[in-house]
């Protein structure tokens, strides 16, 4: 038996990548009944609301998002009564059990995460370049730019990997389906797990094991040696699952990919249409090296056209009926609570026994 945890922050609508790094993965395991039966695994999966506070947001709208998301992952095909679908703010021992692990986390742990390490980059960059406007003459220091950075960043975002390691092991989960940007912070959660059992002389908690698909990085739609993002400030470099057939088309059409003739799967020597190709196999459940085979004496526009065919299969049923839950508010707010009471149990008796172990109070 698997005990399956995976989060999205509430981003609203998710784009492809979410969906083909991990959210199909999610869905997928529902399926699996390998042991015979019923469901064999215990799944649960969290709209991660609090993690989405690391960046300023509008109240409503962080509701707002929150909610599309949850209905945009029945619309993918998470079934309530399958999965554990759940608002990560509804269960309060996420936050209890961050305060915990912090206490035992060194600063040099996070100070390696590559997502805080970039962030920290922008933010010298930033300062770099208006401390250069401002100065004229020579006596700007580079160096104390740098060492001044952090001041400037938020301590949730420095820790933000304390949460997800707690989000994880407050359901004891055995595996974590993620695209690979999450392998990192996984890395973290194990490495917190050795620590807090050495720590507390209890094996307390499992090691979590990350489950990759085959899709694990899905790249931008206009620089295919980025991924796919939701914070890309231009929209034409990911496809949304609410996106209509047409604009799906339009941007698949415009993808850069290059002018070498024939299909190969290359992602080093051809980004743009390894890209393409990682998009139509992960939708027509085969792998890019046979469907690059498959289409091998197609022109780079018939391959465009191929993938455009397969995205608009796959997303259009979902578009749908994300509409359709969307125009039924009670019914996905219903849904939820009740998800949501199910998750505090699993998640209180398990802080509940934490505490003890570490001599507070629960
Ligand atoms: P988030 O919300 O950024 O992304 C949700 C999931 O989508 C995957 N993903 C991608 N996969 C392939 N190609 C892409 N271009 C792409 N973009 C996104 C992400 O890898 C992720 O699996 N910190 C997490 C949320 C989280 C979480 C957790 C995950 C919070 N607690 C505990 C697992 C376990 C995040 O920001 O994901």
């Amino acid at each position: 038996i698997k005990r399956v945890f995976s989060g999205i922050q509430p981003t609203g609508v998710p784009q492809l990548g979410n969906y083909l790094g991990s959210i199909k993965n999610w869905v997928d395991l529902q399926k699996d009944q390998s042991a015979g039966g019923d469901n064999p695994h215990e799944l649960f999966y969290s709209v991660v609301d609090l993690h989405a506070l690391t960046i300023p947001r509008d109240p409503k709208q962080l509701q707002k998002e929150t909610f599309e998301m949850a209905a945009a992952l029945i619309a993918c095909g998470i079934d309530p009564n399958k999965s554990v679908l759940f608002r990560q703010s509804a269960v309060a021992a996420h936050s209890q059990l961050y305060w915990a692990l912090g206490c035992i986390t060194p600063v040099g742990w996070l100070n390696r995460m590559t997502q805080w390490k970039s962030k920290l980059q922008q933010q010298q960059q930033q300062q770099v370049e208006s401390a250069e406007s401002m100065v004229t003459e020579s006596n700007f220091s580079r160096l104390n730019v740098h060492s001044n950075a952090a001041q400037g960043l938020l301590t949730g975002l420095f820790t933000y990997p304390v949460l997800m390691a707690a989000d994880v092991l407050l359901y004891k989960a055995t595996h974590v389906p993620v695209g690979e940007d999450q392998v990192q912070h996984l890395e973290f959660a194990r490495d917190l797990v050795a620590h807090f059992n050495k720590q507390y002389k209890k094996k307390h908690f499992v090691l979590p094991t990350v489950m990759l698909t085959p899709s694990k990085r899905i790249m931008s739609l206009k620089d295919p040696l980025r991924k796919m993002s939701k914070s890309d400030p231009n929209e034409q470099a990911r496809i949304t699952l609410n996106d209509t057939d047409d604009q799906i088309a339009r941007k698949i059409k415009k993808a850069p990919t290059d002018s070498i003739s024939g299909i190969t799967f290359d992602p080093g020597a051809r980004p743009g249409v390894s890209n393409l190709l990682s998009i139509y196999a992960a939708l027509r459940d085969t792998d890019p090296e046979s469907a690059a085979l498959a289409m091998q004496s197609l022109s780079n526009a018939q391959l465009k056209e191929a993938v455009a065919e397969a995205v608009i299969s796959s997303l259009s049923p979902i578009r749908e009926e994300l509409r359709r839950l969307l125009g039924d508010q009670e019914h996905i707010e219903r849904i939820l609570g009740e998800n949501e009471a199910k998750a505090q149990q699993v998640a209180s008796a398990n802080w509940k026994e934490i505490a003890k172990c570490i001599g507070i109070s629960a």
